[in-house]
């Protein structure tokens, strides 16, 4: 294992060539603003040469520990700092131990402002003046916080009517809030199609900066359950759009702490049975079948992660999970009124993140967790979150 000492290598005004950008579907390196690849609308990756970096007692800035795995020209685009977020040993199971990594600790209370920390960056260092994207409410809030250090940059976000405006964070000039009648799928194709000239689309799923900020917290985790002298062979994220397990999976790839345990983490994506589209897919294609169905009429406790058509994204978020031998799991929200009940007292958890903590539980029951030496839930937001 080789890792590479970054801090103090880069200085704060120097430029370093950007990592090739890659379509992991055809191969293209040309790619539109949005982050998709143009020549067939596929998922663009940055290509980081040989890379490694971890995280050392007394870092405190995300960014500065994971540099060298950062696709950002500049130390100067950097203008949020993302404090590690604490990784603690939660419950045993059987003598299982489940790590949480607790997100609910960043500013605006969800793990949306690392996505945003990085994105940010990256959309200035690309020339965009204004971008516009759609929100289930936690990602808006992140963004208005940010855009405060980004005097340069605007934006619009489209979120569902039912969305309360207590979740989109401080209203912000910066950021013009539409309502839109219908759900998240609605306000993101209302988002596509009302682009104005001059406008960027975010891109959502598809957005490498974001991607790469969610990456940081499996980086962190990872290398704070090695420095503990643990090992994380099961990861379980709540998932909408599935972001956060295809981060999951770069960091996987990218981390020095899993490379020093031999083999990357079992990936497990969790919804709740009320709204999920993924789950039903995966079992469908576990049968033969290729039965994608939308759900209309997103229902649930979990409101951040109701998105009832998934399927611009669900094929890297299965491959993701297929390819390192996880799943999907889904949890009523009985199994999840029975996680919050059990540790709201003791770290910050949301609706969303119980979904993931009652799927550890649920897989526990199942017997998924046998023999398993950690398993890590990303408690991706706090109360209200
Ligand atoms: C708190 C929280 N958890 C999990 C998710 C899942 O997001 P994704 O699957 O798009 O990464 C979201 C998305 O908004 C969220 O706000
Ligand atoms: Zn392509």
């Amino acid at each position: 294992m080789s890792t590479i000492e970054t801090k103090g290598t880069v200085g704060t005004a120097e430029r370093r060539p950007a990592p090739t950008l890659v379509c992991v579907d055809c191969g293209s390196t040309e790619q539109d603003l949005s982050g998709r690849c143009l020549a067939c609308r596929g998922l663009v990756d940055a290509a980081y040469p040989g890379r490694s970096a971890a995280l050392q007692p007394g870092d405190s800035d995300a960014l500065e520990t994971y540099w060298d795995l950062l696709p950002i020209g500049s130390r100067a685009s950097c203008r949020i700092a993302i404090e590690p977020t604490p990784t603690i040993l939660l419950t045993e199971l059987d003598g299982v131990p489940i790590w949480a990594k607790v997100e609910g600790v960043l500013p605006t209370g969800s793990t949306k402002d690392r996505l945003i920390a990085v994105s940010l960056p990256l959309m200035i260092e690309r020339g965009i003046e204004r971008f516009v994207f759609s929100s289930t409410g936690n990602t808006a809030a992140a963004y208005a916080w940010g855009l405060q250090r980004y005097p340069e940059l605007s934006a619009r976000v489209y979120v569902s009517e039912d969305v309360p405006a207590s979740q989109l964070g401080d209203p912000t000039p910066r950021m013009e809030i539409v309502r839109v009648q219908g759900d998240y799928v609605e306000a993101g194709n209302r988002s596509r199609s009302e682009l104005q000239p001059g406008e960027a689309p975010e891109g959502g799923f598809f957005n490498l900066g974001r991607r790469e900020g969610a990456k940081l917290a499996y980086l962190e985790a990872f290398d704070d359950v090695a420095r503990a002298g643990g090992r994380v062979d099961t990861v379980v994220q709540a998932v909408a759009s599935g972001l956060g397990i295809v981060a999951a999976a770069r960091a996987s790839e990218q981390s020095a702490a899993v490379r020093s345990w031999g083999r990357g983490p079992r990936l497990f994506c969790a919804q709740q049975t009320s709204c999920s589209p993924m789950v039903k897919a995966y079992r469908a294609a576990l049968n033969g079948s290729n039965d994608r169905v939308t759900e209309t009429m997103p229902a649930g406790l979990a409101a951040a992660i109701l998105l009832g058509d998934p399927f611009s994204s669900f094929d890297y978020v299965a491959r993701a999970a297929r390819e390192s031998d996880g799943g999907f799991v889904d949890v009523t929200s009985s199994e999840i009124a029975a996680a919050l009940q059990r540790h709201r007292h003791e770290v910050p958890l949301g609706d969303s993140a119980a979904v993931a903590l009652a799927s550890v539980y649920r897989m526990w029951e199942q017997g998924d967790l046998r023999g398993s030496e950690g398993v890590l839930v990303a408690l991706t937001g706090g109360p209200g979150r």
